[in-house]
């Protein structure tokens, strides 16, 4: 039924479920999902601002969120406790996010208490502070709100590490290397200090001296999306195209964001498309839904994805129209049948609270 139906039929199945669920429901939408299911969305935007947007209708007995699962878990933290946040598709995950777990992370952090102690230093500054990538699950995230640490997004990290540089001689930052490590850099932070660390080796393969000097602690997850993009893509962008703007995600590797023209988060870059005088050629490096809807959306400009071929966020592109129609047509429910929640997401109680006090740092944080 969801499978076969054409995506004009499953358009008009989903407006009519909106239409009969009225302010009781609110969706939510990230820059990178397809077209036939972000056309639906009451609020589009990058990871912080949805994290905000969940704030904004405490009337919505459900938040339908059309992102990926720590995105909705994040709505379950910041929302009211009596919504409902709803994943349409579950396998809608995210593999960097997968990349740093939390038993993983404990250990290091062990590893990390034992050669710096826990003793604050005159200043005040406790020996390191945890910082997570929103892309990260629940229980990472109820880790950093349990050690004094916080949350970032790609839209706010530097304001963040200053937030954690303020309370901490150093920073542990995880999952994602390259938005750790392009922050910092931005900061002034010397790539000597900056080890990485690979959890199946011994002091994640530092030597204790190099562990000592750090300032911040990289985690060695990454984004599969993002590290498509080369410099020599960069390079090929300029010579065909003369005066070309490029702009890409922090979360591509460092070189990529050195020899581009600025780095930010998905709103930033359709911002910076949008404040543009017409007739400016950009080379974007990031998701091609994003690349391709902002295209469509400034013909007065010339724009393209640096990666000749074509790379979607095979995770966000989980969620189709069929999805987003099942779990609305459930809510509304049928005949006899009364509404129903489907595809629940619920953080647990055990880290929920912690969980909740880094978002809210985080938050409180942004300049
Ligand atoms: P933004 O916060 O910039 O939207 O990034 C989210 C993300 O997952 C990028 O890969
Ligand atoms: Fe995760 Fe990369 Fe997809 Fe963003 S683009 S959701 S970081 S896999």
């Amino acid at each position: 039924r969801y499978r076969t139906a054409s995506p004009e039929e499953l358009s008009a199945r989903i407006v009519e479920a909106k239409n009969v669920l009225g302010d009781s429901v609110v969706i939510l939408g990230h820059f990178y999902q397809r077209d036939e299911v972000l056309r639906h969305a009451d609020f589009v935007g990058d990871s912080f601002q949805l994290a905000q947007a969940t704030q904004s209708r405490p009337d919505a007995a459900a938040i339908v969120f059309c992102g990926v699962h720590f995105m909705a878990e994040t709505a379950d933290l910041l929302s009211g406790g009596d919504q409902a946040v709803i994943l349409p598709n579950l396998a809608a995950g995210c593999s960097m996010a997968d990349m740093a777990d939390i038993d993983s992370v404990t250990e290091c952090w062990e590893q990390l208490e034992e050669l710096y102690g826990t003793a604050p230093d005159a200043s005040g500054r406790v020996p390191v502070i945890p910082v997570t990538y929103m892309n990260s699950s629940a229980a990472l995230k109820g880790f950093c709100g349990e050690h004094g640490g916080i949350v970032c997004t790609s839209s706010n990290a530097q304001a963040v590490l200053e937030w954690a540089f303020e309370r901490g001689q150093r920073v542990l930052f995880f999952p994602d290397q390259h938005l750790g490590r392009n922050t910092a850099k931005a900061m002034g932070v010397p790539l000597a200090q900056m080890p990485m660390w690979n959890p199946t080796k011994p002091l994640g393969g530092n030597t204790a001296a190099q562990l000592d000097d750090a300032r911040v602690v990289l985690w060695h997850g990454f984004c599969s999306v993002h590290r498509r993009f080369t410099v020599p893509q960069i390079q090929a962008a300029r010579a065909e195209h003369p005066g070309v703007r490029v702009l890409v995600h922090p979360e591509c590797p460092m070189e990529v964001v050195d020899a581009a023209d600025s780095a930010g988060s998905t709103d930033f870059i359709a911002k910076t498309i949008a404040a543009a005088p017409a007739g400016t050629t950009f080379a974007i490096g990031t998701e091609i839904n994003l690349v391709n809807r902002l295209a469509a959306e400034h013909p007065e400009h010339e724009i393209f994805c640096l990666d000749p071929v074509i790379c979607p966020c095979s995770t966000m592109y989980r969620i189709h129209a069929g999805y987003l129609a099942w779990v609305l047509e459930a809510l509304v429910g049928g005949g006899e049948a009364p509404g129903q929640v489907l595809n629940q997401i619920t953080v647990s109680a055990d880290v929920a609270g912690h969980a909740r006090l880094a978002l809210e740092r985080m938050l409180a944080a942004r300049p």
